[in-house]
């Protein structure tokens, strides 16, 4: 039986207890059943309505959310910001409380400034449920990619996790690092100095080693490099990242031979991971997507407290 989840927002990993991150991925195996049924939908939170607000570019995220609102029948909506009043100056203060106007049940937001989940919290009454705040944190890309772990090797205790790259503009390695260190797993931060940032081994130990933070490793996590949120010179170049720190097929080697390979997408191939990786035996990539539509809709489900119903 899992724990009743206390919490009326997700803003974040860190706020969660090992036992509330057990009951996501608990709730998230059931919605999987659903999702394998011939008819993928069931009744739970019909009325209730929930917006999509992406400050953001996202393929993965944003459109898993909206196919897990269509299988519990939510109501939603998503609002593009390229098309919106937010292009016309409207401040997210104002953006929140035009949306309020409208009491939703939930928003789902994306922001490119860290903490701006936060602040929609203290201002509206409804559910916020963070889809990626800044370099601060993505908890459902976390979820998720436990979810996919926890298949895959029947446990998340005791496994060695290497999380690799761009760690410093990376929200989903903090938020990985933070859930992986809560149930009892043991996650690794690896990239170039400049891309480890100051503090950050108090989430996880670190090295700007790549063969000691794969050696007997269980899972093998790559992070995009985000070279769009780089203002300065970071690195040489990317075939000199790729040389020093992309994944290749000889360097999965050094991992455990039942090694998985994660990646949250968008990927740059030939950059942090070589397209023989990503598409190789060991990945699990695909099988991270097809968990982010039963992730979310397990969020959606123990925040808006489902009926319970058919699901
Ligand atoms: N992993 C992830 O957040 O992908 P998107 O940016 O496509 O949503």
């Amino acid at each position: 039986m899992s724990a009743p989840f206390p919490h009326r927002h997700l803003l974040g990993i860190e706020p969660l207890a090992a036992e509330h991150v057990v009951s996501v991925l608990d709730t998230a195996e059931t919605m999987r059943e659903v999702l394998g049924r011939p008819i993928k939908k069931v009744p739970t939170l019909r009325g209730r309505s929930v917006v999509n607000l992406f400050y953001e570019a996202s393929t993965r995220t944003r459109s898993s959310f909206e196919m897990a609102e269509r299988v519990l029948s939510a109501d939603s909506l998503s609002i593009a910001t390229a098309t919106s009043s937010v292009q016309k100056g409207e401040t997210l203060l104002d953006t929140a409380k035009n949306l309020e106007a409208m009491n939703p049940d939930m928003i789902v937001m994306r922001h490119g400034s860290s903490g701006a989940p936060h602040f929609l919290a203290r201002h509206c009454k409804a559910a916020i449920v963070n889809a990626g705040d800044g370099f601060h944190e993505h908890p459902t890309q976390a979820l998720l990619d436990a979810l996919t772990l926890r298949q895959k090797k029947g446990r998340l205790e005791g496994l060695k996790v290497a999380i690799i790259g761009d760690v410093l503009h990376s929200r989903v390695a903090r938020s990985n690092a933070l859930l992986l260190a809560k149930v009892g797993a043991k996650p690794v931060l690896c990239g170039p100095p400049p891309l480890l940032p100051v503090g950050v081994e108090q989430y996880a130990p670190t090295t700007t080693r790549l063969d000691e933070a794969i050696e007997g490793a269980d899972a093998i996590m790559m992070l995009r490099l985000q070279r769009e949120r780089m203002s300065g010179a970071f690195l040489p170049s990317t075939r000199e990242y790729h040389e020093l720190y992309g994944l290749t097929v000889e360097r999965v080697k050094k991992a455990k031979p039942d090694v998985v390979i994660l990646h949250p997408g968008p990927m740059n191939r030939g950059v942090e991971i070589a397209s023989e990786v990503a598409d190789g035996p060991y990945s699990v990539i695909l099988d991270q997507v097809t968990n982010g539509v039963a992730v979310r809709m397990a969020v959606l489900y123990l925040l808006l407290g489902g009926s319970g119903g058919e699901a």
